[in-house]
């Protein structure tokens, strides 16, 4: 796979060399610049646009060799229909589908006239949402390929981004980029295969995030011992490999705010424990860190583009293996919080190291709200696919800011429901609760648990068991790890808490 090296800006100006890439509009309309560099075709656009059949609409494109006497390769023109409709989505969707073709071309420098048809503005967000577009399409997990892209050698590309106003666009790319690497870090984690990434490790790459001026706590399994988290130590009884918990601030805020808190379920491995999984797909338990992947790269992301808000991630990390001290069902742990929780089955284990992440972020931090990602449950996937993640949360307003940034960031949710009817279904004679429901509605039987350690603050829960991991590709993610969750927290963040 070729790599995008580099995205720069320049000022607008006909490109001189390897391929030129415009935008057309429904009536092949496009650009000044653009006209000056396709003015060497004969008979114009429109005649080698007649002969392609392209329309200028919305996802169709035409690849042309250059005209002689340019000194450029080729010429890409995209249809961008009526570009008062281009979206942020379509434009970030843009990138990442003008990226393929680039690296369809094997071409190594590219220029992109971003001036849109006569009098069509395009701007700086639109154009670091086309590059962030870009640079998502192309990650690639290969780290463990010792002939990348099949031993074919292919230089990366060096992207330039030719704009109205440079300044401008670098500087909304600056922040746009910061999310973008809090994506990559995500997808990173979540791709590692998980003898490599343990507990241990997951909790130092945590802790690089101090290099961007994040503080760190990192708790061993002595100190949760002395905390009593016995439903997070229940867990990861089972493994060889010890648990962590890791806690990143970043305080860009004024000092006396509360902090908004992210919690990750960090299951670096998920066996099920006694209550074992079947071996087939079970390489896909790698990703159960994937709530806390998300919520690293959020980390990364408001501390790289300096957001003003004062935030904090608390990550639970443990392996969940079967072992001759594994924990069994029909076990009765006391939570930190002093709720017992009787195990009825050992792969329920998310929720168990939830309980006291979320107890332990409430008490010591008195966050102003609390937003936990986890891939929960498998009927997340039941009820609503790879397309949303299921919301839920304890309270409206919280919930109406994370739907409207789910809509800003393209990382869709869909909220379900929490009831005293649904929590009824936890009781168990043998202790506070049990940490299953039963066979229906096991999403929000796992909510409910949850609920009960949130302790009254404002508190979502997103269940990202269905995006974090082996969704349809789109155009901006070829990965198996998508990185669900770093674009929506940090555009939480940037919506609702700054400024
Ligand atoms: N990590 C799994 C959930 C999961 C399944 C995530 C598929 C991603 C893809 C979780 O720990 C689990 O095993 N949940 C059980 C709960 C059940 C035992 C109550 C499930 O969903 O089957
Ligand atoms: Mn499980
Ligand atoms: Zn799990």
């Amino acid at each position: 796979m070729t790599k995008l090296a580099k995205v720069s800006y320049s000022k607008m100006d006909v490109p001189k060399k390897g391929v030129a890439v415009f935008f057309a509009d429904e009536n092949l309309g496009f650009g000044n610049t653009a006209g000056e560099a396709v003015s060497g075709l004969e008979g114009g656009l429109e005649r080698a646009a007649g002969i392609a059949g392209f329309s200028g609409k919305k996802k169709s494109s035409l690849d042309l060799i250059a005209p002689s006497g340019l000194g450029l390769d080729r010429l890409l023109v995209f249809g961008i229909g009526k570009p008062e409709d281009m979206t942020d989505e379509d434009w970030r969707d843009l990138g990442g589908t003008v990226f393929a073709a680039l690296a369809r071309a094997k071409a190594v420098v590219a220029e992109v006239l971003l001036d849109g048809p006569e009098g069509v503005e395009i701007s700086a967000k639109a154009a670091a949402e086309f590059a962030m577009g870009a640079k998502l399409r192309a990650y690639a997990f290969d780290t463990y390929k010792s002939k990348k892209n099949g031993g074919e050698t292919e230089k990366d590309l060096k992207l330039t981004l030719k704009v109205a106003d440079p300044k401008a666009a670098r500087k909304s790319w600056t922040s746009t980029e910061a999310v973008a690497d809090g994506v990559i870090l995500a997808r990173d984690l979540v791709n590692a295969p998980a003898n490599v990434l343990g507990p241990v490790e997951f909790a130092k790459k945590a802790a690089d995030l101090e290099k961007l001026g994040v503080e760190i706590d990192i708790l061993t399994e002595k100190e949760m011992k002395k905390l009593k988290m016995a439903a997070l130590l229940g867990v990861a009884q089972g493994s060889v490999r010890p648990p962590r918990l890791a806690v990143m601030r970043w305080n860009g805020g004024k000092k006396a705010d509360a902090p908004v808190a992210f919690v990750g379920k960090g299951v670096t491995f998920d066996t099920g424990g006694i209550s074992i999984k079947p071996a087939g797909g079970m390489e896909d338990m790698k990703g159960d860190m994937g709530g806390a992947a998300a919520v690293v790269g959020a980390m990364h992301a408001v501390a790289a583009r300096k957001a003003k808000a004062n935030v904090m991630g608390v990550i639970g990390l443990v392996e969940n293996m079967p072992d001759g001290n594994a924990q069994r069902p029909g076990d009765i742990v006391t939570a930190m919080s002093g709720t017992t929780i009787e195990i009825l089955n050992t792969d329920a284990e998310g929720r168990l190291v939830l309980a006291d992440t979320l107890w332990y972020t409430q008490e010591k931090y008195k966050p102003s709200i609390m937003i936990d990602l986890a891939t929960l449950t498998g009927a997340v996937l039941v009820a609503l696919g790879n397309l949303n993640a299921g919301l839920f949360a304890n309270d409206d307003d919280l919930a109406e800011k994370l739907l409207s940034s789910a809509k800003a960031s393209g990382e869709p949710l869909w909220r379900l429901p929490l009831s005293k009817g649904y929590d009824k279904m936890i009781d168990t004679p043998n202790a506070d609760v049990k940490n299953t429901g039963g066979r229906w509605a096991g999403s929000v039987t796992a909510a409910q648990f949850l609920q009960r350690f949130a302790n009254n603050v404002p508190w979502a829960h997103l269940d990202i068991a269905g995006t974090a991991f082996g969704a349809p590709k789109t155009d901006i993610c070829q990965s198996w790890a998508s990185g669900y969750g770093v674009r929506l927290l940090n555009q939480l963040v940037a919506d609702h808490y700054e400024g």
